[in-house]
């Protein structure tokens, strides 16, 4: 499909974009913070929403094409855009929280999965597994690399520990809109697709499943086909003339 070509950020924008991943960060260690057995993931997005106000950003998930919320949260099985509801998690479940804020027209996006008290082993090594896949994507994006670099570099790591890649979701580029072209997909083939360069933003997010890579779509819905446990994490990557820097940060909380 063709697409613009990807859009390469000012200095300036850079600063901007930069300050709202930093506190984006925050934002997602302290709504991962609130994540026990017993609460739901509606009354999670509510203190999200909250939060949101109280640092003066905005969350434009809610009523992207009437997408209810400001949080995506996809528990278990689910791959993405979880709607948050009013089911009461479960010790052992996972649970992704993925959130996007906008503060004068600049956007971040950040996501990351975490266990609901104590997870099993295997759903514990699912999501250590995605964290390591992202930061092999991440150490793949350099100028002069290519996309496909990031996605081979994903897909080796997953599939080599027996995981699975999905292929209906990817990542995009981001900064002066929630998604920007081109996509940044979780799989292919080193040397291919779009060639990086200094200034480019991108959010790479690899969905990670235990089972097959198929995806069950029904409107947000989005599932694993065989109902087995999905995974995700997400940053923001700024290229830079030496390699790269990552704008959001895992804070442990
Ligand atoms: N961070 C999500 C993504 O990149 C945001 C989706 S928009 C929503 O896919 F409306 F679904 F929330
Ligand atoms: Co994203």
């Amino acid at each position: 499909m063709p697409h613009r070509s990807p859009h390469i950020k000012t200095a300036e924008q850079i600063a901007s974009i930069r300050t709202l991943a930093a506190d984006l960060s925050e934002l997602l260690a302290w709504s991962l913070s609130l994540v026990r057995p017993g609460v739901t993931t509606q009354s999670i997005d509510t203190a999200i929403e909250a939060r949101m106000r109280e640092i003066g950003v905005r969350g434009p998930c809610k009523g992207y094409h009437g997408f209810p919320c400001v949080s995506c949260i996809s528990v278990n099985d689910q791959v993405t855009h979880g709607i948050p509801n009013g089911t009461l998690l479960r010790e052992g479940d996972i649970i992704d929280i993925d959130i996007v804020i906008e503060r004068h027209g600049y956007f971040a996006d950040m996501s990351r999965t975490v266990s609901v008290g104590e997870a099993s082993p295997a759903a514990r090594k699912l999501i250590r597994t995605t964290e390591e896949c992202l930061a092999y994507g991440i150490a793949s994006a350099r100028p002069g690399g290519t996309l496909g670099d990031i996605g081979s570099a994903i897909q080796n790591h997953a599939e080599k520990n027996g995981y699975s890649v999905v292929r209906d979701y990817c990542g995009h580029f981001v900064g002066i809109a929630m998604h920007e072209d081109p996509l940044v997909p979780n799989f292919g083939k080193k040397g291919r697709g779009t060639k990086l360069q200094p200034g480019m933003i991108l959010c790479i997010e690899p969905m990670i499943n235990e089972g097959t890579w198929e995806v069950i779509t029904r409107g947000w819905d989005a599932r694993t086909a065989d109902g087995k446990l999905s995974s995700r994490c997400e940053h923001m990557v700024l290229i830079t003339p030496s390699g790269n820097e990552v704008l959001t940060r895992f804070i442990q909380s």
